[in-house]
């Protein structure tokens, strides 16, 4: 039996522009991701038994399991999971390599520390960590390129979570530029609603109201150049984070407004919906002010709880052989 252990960092969005929907319905983005230290990690592992077979366990910050989110992987379907999808094209690829005759069965178990349908990309770092993972598991001789378009092929967060540190995302969000890897480490705390949203909901929404403030907008440049001041300090950064979602997500749970304010009173930074919600980040200006942030949100009724991070985190990376 062989196995290998990879892990992949979730994200937030500090900008993300919206244009209007493509015939495909889809909606074209432009975004600047930072990579946070709240990692999926998945093992990989050879199996006698022909298939793949995902496991999945969700664990709360304190490292304590949360059984009720265990129990919704246990009982879906698992062609859905991202990590599921991610091994089942690496597993075709691999038929045609020596390893052909190890790769009919395959074990993942998947333990999740990023909040479950929250915005923050956790099932996308899974299939990041399980792409990395199955690439070393059977030696696939892929390159970056290859690797980035079968990424992208799985969801538009895929890519983000295989690079990492702070990226530009175009096209829908998958077209990766690094920005710098020399950013000054940067406190995060986020805010988890007790029930998740669903993205297409979301974008259905913004469509609904005709384009982010009611009007759709030509895009932002897709310069790399132009986004590099996001590698600042949080105190330059925090005036030009901006979600073109934000107003649509607030339409489809008011009480998300009222999480943003509260940590606005305490101080944040900045305070704005990650990614498609329904988490809140709230940047704050180092370690004690996050706690500070976290303790204010936790006297809130809306907040279910709080994690605290920092960003930007390296990209999807082998733990282990
Ligand atoms: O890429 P992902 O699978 O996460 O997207 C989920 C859904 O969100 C899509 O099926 C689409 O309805 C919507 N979406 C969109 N435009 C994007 C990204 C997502 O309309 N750029």
């Amino acid at each position: 039996m062989r196995e290998v252990i990879a892990s992949a960092p979730s994200k937030v969005n500090v900008c993300l522009y919206v244009g209007a929907p493509e015939p495909d319905g889809y909606h074209p983005l432009v975004t600047v991701f930072e990579a946070l230290n709240l990692r999926e990690k998945v093992t990989v592992r050879t199996s006698r038994t022909p298939g793949i077979h995902v496991r999945t366990t969700a664990y709360f910050p304190d490292g304590s399991i949360d059984h009720p989110t265990t129990r919704i992987f246990t009982e879906m379907d698992p062609r859905t999971h991202l990590a599921w999808r991610a091994a089942k094209l690496m597993q075709k690829l691999a038929m045609a390599t020596p390893w052909a005759q190890t790769a009919a069965g395959v074990s993942i178990q998947v333990d999740k520390y990023v909040p479950v349908a929250g915005g923050m990309a956790g099932g996308s770092a899974d299939a990041a960590a399980t792409l990395i993972a199955c690439q070393k598991l059977w030696d696939l001789p892929l390159q970056e390129k290859q690797l980035h378009a079968i990424a992208r092929s799985l969801g538009a967060d895929v890519p983000a979570c295989l690079v990492g540190g702070l990226s530009l995302g175009t096209g829908r969000g998958d077209h990766m530029h690094v920005l710098s890897n020399q950013v000054p480490a940067r406190h995060w705390v986020l805010a988890l609603s007790d029930r998740g949203l669903s993205t297409p909901e979301v974008f259905r929404e913004l469509d609904a109201g005709g384009g982010p403030l009611g009007k759709w907008q030509p895009l932002p440049t897709k310069d790399p150049e132009h986004y590099m001041f996001f590698a600042d300090e949080s105190e330059k950064i925090a005036p030009h984070i901006h979600n073109d979602l934000s107003e649509a997500a607030c339409r489809l749970r008011p009480e998300l407004t009222e999480t943003m304010r509260s940590a606005r009173q305490a101080g944040a930074l900045a305070a704005f919906l990650s990614g498609s919600g329904p988490t809140i980040a709230a940047l704050a200006r180092d370690e004690k002010h996050a706690l500070q942030i976290a303790r204010t949100w936790e006297q809130s009724p809306y907040v279910q709880r709080t994690i605290c991070a920092h960003g930007p985190a390296q990209g999807a990376r082998l733990e282990s052989l």
